[in-house]
């Protein structure tokens, strides 16, 4: 067949009238069938509705599954948190429950300072394990009565990065890596391991800072009787701006002795 004869036969084929773009044609199909379909009668549509209820419900059942096991993760993580940090203070007599308080302070400062601490557990899980890396310090440093040697502080001073290779690999405890590592910075910029200073400091161990003072004062030892609130708090606002950030020390001051004198009484 020439060109000329297949040009004639498709226009001899092509309908009279307004040409449908292709686009259009499967949506003008669908809407001819629907008008074609005679409307659902009223038990059908009941029976979707009920429908629609049961695919609710299963969702919300869902939901309420999702966040139960959620619930089950965070209890198993805190669980496992609290046994590390227990493993860490069972070495040390005079430190008992001192993870336990320091976090409590340490949340009660983070919201002072606005922090919101509902979301995550990350600063909690942080303070808790602040000294983990005490683990590989030997006993014969973490025991020894009088002052250290020059070699035996700089092996004590590990104890940040070596709590650091620790928790390094647990996915849960990311957040908690920044006090791990850097809860003996001081703000002036004379702390260890990295000698960091103000704001490049985390601010959950800027945070921890203070109330980990504020628990060693405020603690008996054996050395010393435990200092008033009213002490303690002199000595956090005499080295705010030198050891401690001084925006968490204000913050900190700001906590009334009765919240803190709370936490001393449940936890002591
Ligand atoms: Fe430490």
């Amino acid at each position: 067949m020439n060109v000329q004869r297949l040009i004639a036969v498709r226009d001899r084929n092509r309908p009279v009238g307004v040409e449908v773009h292709t686009s259009m044609q499967l949506p003008l199909r669908r809407a001819t069938r629907r008008l074609a379909t005679p409307p659902p009668e009223p038990a059908q549509i009941e029976e979707l509705h009920e429908e629609l209820a049961r695919l609710r419900a299963q969702l919300a059942d869902r939901d309420r599954e999702a966040a139960q096991r959620e619930l089950q993760l965070r209890a198993s993580y805190e669980a496992t948190v609290r046994a590390l940090a227990d493993a860490v203070e069972a070495r040390d007599a005079y430190t008992a429950r001192h993870a336990e308080r320091v976090a409590a302070y340490g949340l009660e400062i983070a919201r002072a300072c606005g922090i919101d601490t509902s979301e995550s557990a990350d600063l909690e899980f942080g303070f808790l394990l602040h000294d983990i890396g005490k683990i590989g310090i030997s006993d014969t440093i973490l025991y020894k009565p009088g002052r250290l040697t020059n070699q035996e502080r700089d092996a004590m001073r590990r104890h940040p990065v070596i709590g650091d290779d620790i928790v390094r690999g647990i996915d849960f405890l990311a957040g908690a890596r920044q006090v791990v590592r850097s809860h003996h910075e001081r703000w002036d910029g004379a702390g260890y391991p990295d000698r960091l200073a103000g704001e490049r400091i985390p601010l959950a161990a800027r945070v921890f800072a203070v109330a980990d003072t504020f628990d060693a004062l405020t603690s008996d030892r054996p050395y010393r009787a435990a200092a008033s609130f009213t002490e303690a708090r002199h000595v956090i606002a005499n080295a705010a701006g030198s050891q401690f950030d001084p925006t968490v020390a204000a913050a900190f001051d700001d906590i009334s002795d009765a919240r803190f004198d709370a936490i001393r009484v449940a936890l002591a």
